[in-house]
């Protein structure tokens, strides 16, 4: 016994006169989807290894990253806007160092260095564990870049550090990559070939949440219901795999199953689900878990058949809506979420019609909605005329917009007068004496505190509501807790 103890001691000090100087800042930043803030917490544990401490000081900051989104033109110009800012505040601060990690940096590589004369070190989302080679680079006066990507990286063997956390909720990526192909989607350039997180992994990272009281988990990826692990390696590489590794493949189905079994105290959702790769399966055992939580982020980009194809979505518009009725039929009242987009080339005003009566048969509960963005490099980008007039995207998007609202309106008239079992997660924004938590159905709940306490399961009684928010009063703890 004791000479365990010695030995760990003694490890303990190997670490810190490797690394002696252990009080460096990192400033760390994120743009984009939740991948992106899901991958910024690993690169703060690789770098926690190396001594650096994060900060949420700028102006003190030794190394600042910013972790970047290509999806649309208004993300990148958001990032540009920031390294002017970085510019400014280093005038102050002349040793800080300044890195671009994620989507810009896969898609923009070395010509980052030439146009923007702030950043010393790019780094693309499959490289993070070069981070510390790459910073003894700049360290040494030189600029650095890595944006290879990957067969197999997955990250899997690093435990996140949770940044701004709300000691509540956690994102837990599963799978990387795309290989759906959207003509539009910048994101299989910047992010490489679909591949599948080892699902043990995946449950130790939610053990160690569970241990610190977490009581939700999202399962993240760019497409999870594709999930496939074999043993690792590209999706597309499956069918060369081995009759065994064929055999005791785990799917999305069963992952969530495993996932939902073991924690049974925790919320269990997953993002983003893909109409042509979400099957059926999946819907059982979310009805299976009473921990799953009932709300599909289900992104169709657009109701025309027509435009659809364009996209390279694989599916139809009456697919989708045989995908819809099927969820109703397994999991009634399930939420359903969609991604849209306004003014892809060559969109009609019928298209345009056809968007607008998708979304009255489905009444999303919400949705995301944007004027289509021409990316480079993109099928789109390459072979399609980015032809309809701003001003048209921006009045079809006001449409499509303005249709949610009142969808939404719908839905949450229909809580009033039920009682919701919420999951605090904070204190409402627009008030200190309220608690803000969210519905199985992802619905937002706003309720006087009363004594109940952040990461309390709750159920409220709702009252009144906005056409995104419920407002409520408490009732009694949920038997969840
Ligand atoms: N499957 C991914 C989708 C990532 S992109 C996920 O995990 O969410 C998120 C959304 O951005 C897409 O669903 C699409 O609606 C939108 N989008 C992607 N490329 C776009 C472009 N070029 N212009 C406008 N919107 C775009
Ligand atoms: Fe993009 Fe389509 Fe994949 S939207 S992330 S290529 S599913």
């Amino acid at each position: 016994m004791e000479k365990i103890i010695d030995e760990s001691k003694q490890g303990e000090s190997i670490v810190l006169a490797k690394k002696p100087e252990n009080t460096r800042k990192l400033y760390i930043e994120s743009y984009g989807c939740q991948m992106n803030f899901a991958d910024s917490e690993v690169v703060a544990s690789i770098l926690a290894k190396e001594g650096f401490n994060t900060t949420d000081r700028l102006e003190e900051a030794d190394l600042v990253l910013v972790n970047t989104c290509s999806i649309r033109d208004k993300a990148e110009q958001t990032v540009r806007k920031r390294l002017e800012k970085y510019n400014a505040v280093k005038r102050h601060n002349p040793k800080m160092k300044v890195g671009v990690l994620g989507c810009m940096a896969e898609r923009l590589k070395s010509k980052f260095l030439e146009e923007e004369k702030i950043v010393d070190m790019v780094v693309g989302p499959d490289a993070y564990k070069d981070l510390p080679n790459l910073i003894e680079e700049i360290d040494e006066g030189r600029n650095a870049v890595n944006v290879v990507l990957s067969k197999d990286e997955t990250y899997g063997d690093i435990a996140p550090v949770r940044l701004n956390t709300n000691g509540v909720s956690a994102l837990v990526s599963i799978t990387r990559g795309c290989d759906n192909m959207c003509t539009f989607c910048v994101v299989p350039f910047t992010r490489g070939r679909e591949r599948s997180r080892d699902p043990q992994s995946i449950l130790e990272e939610i053990q160690e949440l569970s241990d610190k009281n977490f009581k939700e988990v999202t399962l993240l990826g760019q497409n999870v219901d594709s999930f496939l692990w074999y043993g690792g390696g590209l999706k597309k590489d499956f069918e060369k795999a081995s009759e065994m590794q064929k055999a005791t493949a785990v799917n999305f189905a069963k992952l969530l199953d495993m996932v939902a079994t073991k924690f049974p105290k925790l919320r269990v959702r997953f993002s983003t689900s893909n109409p042509q790769d979400m099957h059926e399966n999946v819907f059982h055992v979310m009805k299976k878990h009473k921990n799953i939580c009932k709300h599909i982020h289900l992104p169709v980009q657009s109701g025309s058949n027509r435009i659809l194809k364009e996209m390279n979505r694989l599916h139809t518009r009456e697919e989708y809506f045989t995908l819809i009725d099927k969820i109703q039929e397994i999991l009634p009242g399930c939420a359903v979420s969609q991604d849209l987009i306004a003014g892809f080339p060559t969109e009609t005003e019928e298209d345009h019609q056809d968007t607008l009566s998708l979304m009255d048969y489905v009444k999303y509960h919400f949705g995301y909605m944007f004027t289509y963005s021409e990316r480079p490099g993109t099928m789109a980008g390459r072979k399609m005329e980015d032809d309809i007039p701003e001003e048209t995207k921006k009045r079809r998007l006001a449409e499509i917009i303005e249709l949610q609202r009142k969808h939404s309106a719908f839905r949450t008239q229909a809580y009033l007068n039920t009682i919701q079992e919420v999951l605090i997660d904070g204190t409402s924004k627009k008030s200190d004496t309220h608690w803000k938590g969210r519905t199985s159905h992802n619905t937002v709940v706003v309720f006087p505190k009363e004594h109940y306490q952040l990461g309390e399961f709750v159920n409220v009684k709702i009252n009144d509501c906005t056409s995104a928010t419920l407002i409520g009063e408490a009732i009694a703890h949920s038997e969840n807790n």
